[in-house]
């Protein structure tokens, strides 16, 4: 385990290291050591203030994700301000808005709606607030109206390829009843998300890319939460009865909710039935060690933190990102009962 976090720690060092490539700036000359009044002009980059916008505190994921960039953050010694956006748009606005009247030093924003993003961007903009998006990926063209700004997260068509290759390593490459396809439900995280959209279409496409067949039998949208994905299963077991080999669920606090479901209906993971899920959350990777979950896709937090604290020091720092290089990728892991012990705490 020790040497897993030591392994775990160099990768992200490397990655960090390799992955804010923004332009660097120039050394500025160092002429006397500052004065206590010259540390509160804005010049100052270290020990600044941060905001950070959440979009919902109420997601698992964003959870261990906030938890992780505000602790390193403080550890380097940052004031850090976090806001809940409760998934909404127009208060997430008025938060950017009071933290420029507020004059952090940089923002740290996960958007409520990808769609917002030019709104938001050209808000920082004029502002001139150095600014990393997280999470919530806006167009290379959106970005490339501000300099001052990076996006960090990973290619989710990554997670969904991954999620269907978590299928065809199962001894019938998910085709439980023999008839020669792979009947599937789909829950969907929030369809206005990249990351929804991206791996539903990638982990089916895993499948039929392996000369696969398969058969939707039902795609419907939970919101990346529990209840929901609960709910959604029960009713697509109730339809669809054993006809289901497979659930794919966009992540796991909705997998966790359909496991629940499944186990309801007396149904058994990994002998009459598949779960996927994406986040590798504590809860799901406890699900996969006990058999109950196939397996899930590790969307690495703490790197996504880290690779985040890393490009927003470089912005503080002068670096500006040229158009077309301002996403940042931290890769996702697949989790199998077989590696699954590596990423237990
Ligand atoms: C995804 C994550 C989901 C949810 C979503 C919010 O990357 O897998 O669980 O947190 O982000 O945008």
């Amino acid at each position: 385990m020790k040497k897993f976090v030591a392994l775990l720690l160099a990768m992200i060092m490397v990655l960090s290291l390799a992955a804010c490539g923004g332009k660097k700036a120039e050394e500025p000359a160092k002429e006397s050591t500052p004065s206590q009044e010259q540390t509160q002009t804005p010049e100052v980059k270290e020990g600044g203030t941060i905001g950070v916008c959440i979009y919902k505190f109420d997601d698992a994921f964003m959870t261990t994700y906030r938890n992780a960039l505000q602790a390193i953050l403080e550890d380097k010694g940052y004031t850090v301000t976090v806001v809940d956006g409760n998934n909404d748009q127009a208060k997430q606005n008025e938060q950017i808005n009071t933290f420029i009247t507020q004059g952090v030093d940089a923002l740290i924003i996960n958007p409520v709606m990808t769609s917002a993003a030019a709104t938001i961007i050209s808000t920082v903009k004029s502002a001139g607030i150095p600014t990393v998006l997280i999470n919530r990926e806006p167009t290379a063209d959106e970005m490339a109206a501000y300099d001052k700004l990076v996006y960090v997260g990973c290619d989710a068509a990554q997670s969904g390829t991954f999620q269907g290759e978590l299928i065809l390593d199962t001894p019938n490459k998910g085709d439980i009843n023999g008839d020669g396809k792979v009947s599937y439900i789909m829950i969907q995280g929030d369809p206005e998300n990249i990351d929804a959209q991206l791996r539903t279409e990638y982990s089916v496409k895993a499948l039929t890319d392996a000369g696969v067949e398969v058969e939707q039998l039902n795609l419907t949208r939970g919101d990346w939460d529990r209840e929901k994905g609960q709910t959604i299963c029960a009713n697509d077991l109730a339809q669809f009865g054993d006809k289901i080999e497979v659930v794919f669920c966009n992540n796991d606090d909705m997998a966790i909710g359909a496991l629940q479901a499944i186990q309801s209906a007396g149904r058994k993971v990994n002998e009459d039935i598949y779960l996927v899920g994406v986040d590798a959350l504590d809860a799901a990777l406890n699900e996969v060690k006990a058999g109950n979950m196939t397996g899930t896709v590790l969307n690495d937090a703490t790197a996504q933190a880290s690779a985040a604290v890393e490009c927003m020091e470089g912005l503080l720092n002068g670096d500006t990102y040229a158009a077309g290089e301002q996403s940042v990728y931290v890769d996702y892991v697949k989790v199998t009962p077989d590696n699954v012990g590596d990423f237990m705490k």
